[in-house]
């Protein structure tokens, strides 16, 4: 028998060109180090940073730190089954989360398995979570007002799709109330929503949920929840899964909301990572990077240019300060890169101005050309007329004899503050605002009793529906003011109407 050299040669040639194709992405590791949620992996060398890995009980993880000899892994669940020398495997897969409309109306993880016992989510596209920004020459200046319905928003902080608007105050202060009207007032405005609910109570959020479904909310909006209860890997990625299932809507034309309630506790999570992680500490124990935490997520609200569709991703980003400190080190960075700051006190929530915003430390850097006309027309004065009534409050607590145009300045003033209060879940449409300001700019109020204020809006609106739809119609659709005479005598006629309580 001859044994040909070459056919040899031939034959072990194609087994190592079969050979490690199969090995390289099954790539395998071994445990070394297991506890409070990170482990410790030997033998991933080509693993790359932000990979899933894949544990051999099937709990997944996402490679972190790269060390020299070996691979910190945040584990993406239940982590007290995984022992010492258990295998790891890649997935060669950066981590993603599903996407596409069959998330509408649900809640699911921060991995986007839903979590609302209503059965498996049929979608078939996915993100990755982690996604560049749009550059600039695939973005457009904002144009378009995103509408709240909350009056003092909408009229003197006004919010532009595509912008990034924080919404800061401290616990309690109504926060998460105005996250929800603004989302149950996208009803009739075709833009669909997304509430990440980071670190909260799941009854909190349960009842989030609820109250978006009473309103029919729920149709046109997915909640992204990473709880309380649930490991700190799962809050630090939610606000990154939230995103990607936006960007999935902007990029094919779509407009979109993104909430992130909130972003401190966010980076809270990411504290408790990174140190687990034997990442250097920093201020307030924070890792270097937690600026980046931030910007890279928030750089991804865009209003996106006409050749890409010109869709958009309105980014609102909610951070909870202590004792109203904004200067602590999360809200000033978050306030660095957003586009304005909405502004929330414990003192006027408690003393009853709700929404609870101060509007003399509140601003919109864009929103201003993003507001229809009429609504820019009406409301331009708004902002110093409060302010102006502000100071001369603290003056006339002092002072008896006042001159007749301080105490029409007063007048005006204090039923400026009444037409800005608001009730929870009682979105306004726009031209409905207008209408309201117009009023109280125009001095139809002035001789109203303040108590007599709120009913005067009301009904004032009931008043208009039946007899001003024209005039409700065309603020809407041109987005200017009517003519003036015919406003007014449609105002002065509801006002010959209104009674006066004793
Ligand atoms: N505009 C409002 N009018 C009346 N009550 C409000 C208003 N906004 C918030 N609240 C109430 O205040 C409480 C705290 O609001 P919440 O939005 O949960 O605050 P935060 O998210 O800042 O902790 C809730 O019970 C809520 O119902
Ligand atoms: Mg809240």
């Amino acid at each position: 028998m001859s044994i040909k050299a070459e056919e040899i040669s031939a034959l072990i040639k194609q087994q190592i060109e079969n050979y490690d194709s199969d090995i390289e992405v099954n790539d395998v590791g071994t445990v070394i180090e297991i506890g409070d949620g990170i482990a410790r992996v030997h033998g991933l060398d080509h693993v790359m940073s932000g990979e899933l890995v894949e544990f051999s009980n099937g709990v997944m993880g996402m490679a972190q730190n790269l060390e020299e000899n070996n691979v910190g892994v945040v584990i993406l669940g239940p982590f007290t089954e995984i022992r010492e020398g258990d295998e790891v495997r890649r997935t060669g897969r950066i981590m993603q989360v599903p996407v596409g409309d069959e998330l509408i109306g649900r809640v699911v993880n921060s991995l986007g398995q839903p979590v609302d016992g209503n059965g498996p989510i049929e979608s078939t596209k996915t993100r990755p979570i982690e996604a560049k920004a749009p550059g600039v020459m695939d973005r457009k200046s904002v144009d378009e007002p995103l509408q709240t319905g909350i009056k003092v928003i909408d009229s003197m902080v006004p919010i532009g799709r595509g912008q990034r608007e924080l919404i800061i105050g401290d616990r309690q202060t109504g926060k998460t109330s105005i996250a929800i009207d603004t989302i149950l007032n996208q009803k009739e405005e075709d833009v669909i929503c997304i509430y990440v609910s980071i670190g909260q109570k799941d009854s909190t959020v349960s009842g989030v949920v609820e109250t978006l479904r009473q309103h029919g909310a729920l149709d046109y909006t997915i909640v992204v929840n990473a709880g309380a209860s649930e490991p700190a890997p799962l809050l630090y990625l939610a606000p990154y899964a939230g995103v990607s299932m936006g960007e999935e809507f902007m990029y094919n034309g779509k407009h979109v909301l993104v909430v992130y309630d909130d972003l401190s506790k966010q980076a809270a999570a990411y504290r408790e990572l990174s140190l687990l992680l034997r990442r250097p500490p920093g201020r307030e124990a924070f890792p270097g990077d937690v600026f980046f935490l931030h910007s890279r997520l928030l750089e991804r609200a865009a209003k996106l240019s006409d050749d890409k569709g010109g869709g958009s991703l309105t980014a609102l980003p909610f951070v909870e300060t202590q004792a109203g400190d904004i200067g602590a080190y999360i809200p000033t960075n978050v306030i660095s890169i957003t586009d304005g700051q909405i502004f929330l006190q414990s003192d006027l929530f408690h003393s009853g101005v709700r929404p609870a915003i101060n509007p003399g430390l509140s601003v919109s850097r864009v929103g201003g050309s993003a507001q229809i006309k009429a609504m820019k027309k009406v409301a331009g004065t708004l902002r110093l007329d409060l302010a102006s009534f502000r100071e001369l409050e603290s003056f006339a607590q002092f002072g008896s004899d006042l001159d007749k145009a301080t105490q029409a300045k007063l007048d005006r003033g204090q039923r400026t503050v009444e037409i800005l209060k608001q009730g929870l879940h009682q979105p306004q449409r726009v031209e409905y605002q207008v209408a309201i300001i117009y009023a109280l700019v125009n001095g139809f109020l002035d001789d109203i009793p303040v108590e007599d204020v709120v009913r005067f809006e009301e009904e004032l609106h009931a008043y208009l529906k039946q007899h001003g739809s024209e005039l409700l119609n065309h603020i809407r659709e041109t987005g200017n003011l009517p003519e003036k005479d015919e406003f007014n005598k449609v105002v002065s006629d509801f006002k010959n109407t209104f009674v006066v309580s004793e």
